[in-house]
């Protein structure tokens, strides 16, 4: 999704901001721009715009450079209203002022059809250019460029992070935030704003986390920011991390792989002081738990299949219901919700715009609310009444790997928990369940033999009318997630199946072009999904069996370890599904980091 980053200041602008952004291309992006505002003279603003990557707008900016004082603001756009062109890139002009947006402008065409009815010519067609002209328009009459500023944002409905830049306001940034993420961010008298601290990390030394309905300008060593009802806010900063090489890849060939690699050390910190004397440990308050008799989990994507796994162990461990809603869904359906339902909404970037709606939604019907995320400060986690942290890290493949693991390890922890509280655990399964959940580090710490077989059968899958990846009760959410890393990074078309569904329709498709990947645990209802792969078989459909029993009808055999757990086939398995679609993309020639169309945080709904 769209990136912003500012800057006031005496470093060279452009390289600022460039670097910027680079911190915030894994969110994905089709275009980028900046305008920078330098020299002694205020008339001195300079834009630069390109389709594409990064690279392309630096190219453009060779010959250009900003040294001394000066103000700059730079964006990557992931196109919504109007196609991915310079003309729709941001930075958006006016006469005098630049600005650039994050998020929906949703009135925009009111305010458009107003603007033009008074003569104002747009050249783009984004929601974002309404701002700029909007602002124009009102310093004409304006006491001052800040109050032109606010009477803008006032017209605004919808998702804004913004920044304004104008000759009419030399050395200044105005700035606004609305459901979208936007941080400002200080060293001396240096002032930095970005949508994610990723970007802001060695060069801010504090940070601060804007509220949503928040607007604000800042110049060299001055930042005033106010709420909705324009009332001067407090300044309350929070000391940003120093080390910037923790997010760098390590030697790996992608994030993705370095990241799959990293899961049993984020997956050791997760468990960190949360299993302590054989008992479950967690942040939360245990009168979240009370008078629940129902859970609700909400999430999109990947995270989305952690809440299914997680409905498993809810309803098995913790003897409680648990429904699992789509949070896109969710927004729209009038949903019935119940007082005695704990709400937990499944992030990793916590700034989901439909999981962050899902969740306003279950506030407001006064519910009970959990988040979790992997991401400190994010809006889900601000807004979220309880909060479980997920640990993996900054996660920059946008194959989110690292993240599901941690969360559904947050996930068997919350069961555990809500077992105990419900007393409807014994001992010796607790222990039992703690003692797999200890091993999960090393279970997940793979030979890189594996990635090397991996590797080599990923040959084999090149082709072919597309992939079911089939499995039973919690292997069914890990099939989900198999089928949707392979489609993300690999652009092959995949599925995911309940193994005894196909029958009821999807073994139509069998034949000697389908694969079909499936998930044969040793400790959970083998025989009947060995029964289900067998249809398959019969029907000339390609097998690659993963198991740790080997398969005689397969045609391509991954043999798994064999433990007594089936959580311990499942991140075993879990870790197959991610290099499998890893190896076939890298073989493909893809971008496994940054795939097309795909965006690493969704803000928009
Ligand atoms: C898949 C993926 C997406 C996200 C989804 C939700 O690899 O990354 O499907 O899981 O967009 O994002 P979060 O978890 O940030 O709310």
């Amino acid at each position: 999704m769209c990136g912003i980053v500012g800057y006031i200041g005496s470093k060279e602008k452009k390289s600022v901001i460039i670097g910027g952004l680079k911190e915030l291309e894994y969110r994905g992006y089709d275009s980028a721009g900046m305008a920078i505002m330098s020299g002694e003279c205020c008339s001195d603003i300079h834009y630069f715009k390109a389709v594409g990557k990064l690279e392309n707008l630096s190219n453009k900016m060779s010959d250009f450079s900003s040294e001394g004082f000066g103000v700059a603001i730079g964006h990557t756009r992931w196109a919504t209203h109007g196609k991915p062109t310079e003309i729709n890139a941001h930075p958006h002009l006016g006469e005098y002022s630049f600005v650039i947006h994050n998020g929906i402008i949703e009135n925009y065409k009111e305010l458009k059809d107003e603007l033009e009815s008074q003569g104002v010519k747009f050249i783009s067609q984004t929601d974002t250019e309404v701002i700029v002209h909007l602002f124009e328009r009102y310093n004409k009459t304006a006491k001052s460029p800040f109050e032109a500023y606010k009477q803008t944002i006032a017209r605004l409905r919808g998702a804004y992070a913004t920044l304004l830049i104008t000759k009419a306001a030399y050395g200044e940034v105005f700035f606004a935030k609305n459901a979208a993420p936007l941080i400002v961010a200080k060293n001396g008298d240096e002032i930095y704003f970005s949508s994610s601290d990723a970007s802001l990390i060695g060069l801010g030394k504090e940070a601060m986390y804007l509220e949503d309905g928040v607007i604000g300008h800042a110049k060299l060593g001055a930042i005033e920011i106010f709420d909705k009802n324009l009332k001067a806010l407090q300044l309350s900063f929070t000391e940003l991390p120093k080390d910037k090489g923790y997010a760098q890849k390590d030697g790996y060939r992608f994030f993705m792989e370095k990241e799959i690699y990293e899961q049993s050390q984020v997956i050791s910190e997760c468990l960190m002081g949360r299993v302590k004397d054989d008992n479950v440990n967690l942040e939360v308050s245990d009168d979240v738990f009370d008078g629940i008799d129902e859970v609700v989990l909400c999430a999109c994507g990947t995270s989305y299949h952690a809440a299914i796994t997680a409905s498993y162990l809810f309803e098995r461990i913790a003897k409680i219901r648990a429904k699992v809603e789509i949070a896109s869904e969710f927004r729209y359906k009038e949903p019935l919700l119940k007082p005695n339902s704990l709400f937990i909404v499944i992030s990793q970037s916590g700034e989901t715009a439909d999981t962050l709606e899902a969740l306003k939604i279950a506030k407001e019907h006064g519910l009970k609310t959990m988040a979790i995320c992997n991401v400190d400060n994010s809006s889900i986690v601000r807004l979220a009444g309880e909060v479980m942290l997920t640990r993996a890290g900054i996660e920059k493949g946008v194959a989110s790997t690292k993240a599901f693991a941690t969360q559904v390890i947050c996930l068997w922890l919350l069961s555990l928990k809500l077992a105990k509280l419900r007393n409807v655990i014994d001992e010796k399964t607790m222990l039992n369940e703690l003692k797999a959940l200890r091993n999960i580090p090393s279970v997940v710490h793979f030979d890189p033999k594996l990635q090397e077989r991996i590797y080599r059968l990923a040959k084999h899958y090149l082709h072919g009318h597309g992939f079911f990846f089939i499995g039973r009760d919690i292997f069914y959410p890990l099939a989900l997630e198999g089928a949707l890393k392979l489609k993300e990074i690999s652009y092959l078309h995949a599925e995911g199946y309940p193994a005894g569904e196909m029958k009821h329709g999807p073994i139509a498709l069998a034949d000697d072009g389908l694969y079909t990947i499936a998930l044969l645990p040793s400790t959970l209802l083998y025989e009947k999904t060995k029964s289900n792969v067998e249809e398959l078989a019969a029907r000339d459909a390609n097998i690659t069996a993963i198991s740790p029993v080997a398969f005689e009808l397969s045609d391509d055999f991954i043999q798994t370890n064999t433990y007594e757990h089936p959580m311990s086939e499942f991140f075993e398995m879990m870790i197959v599904l991610q290099l499998f679609a890893l190896e076939i993309s890298i073989r493909l020639g893809n971008d496994v980091d940054m795939p097309r169309n795909l965006a690493k945080s969704v803000t928009v709904e």
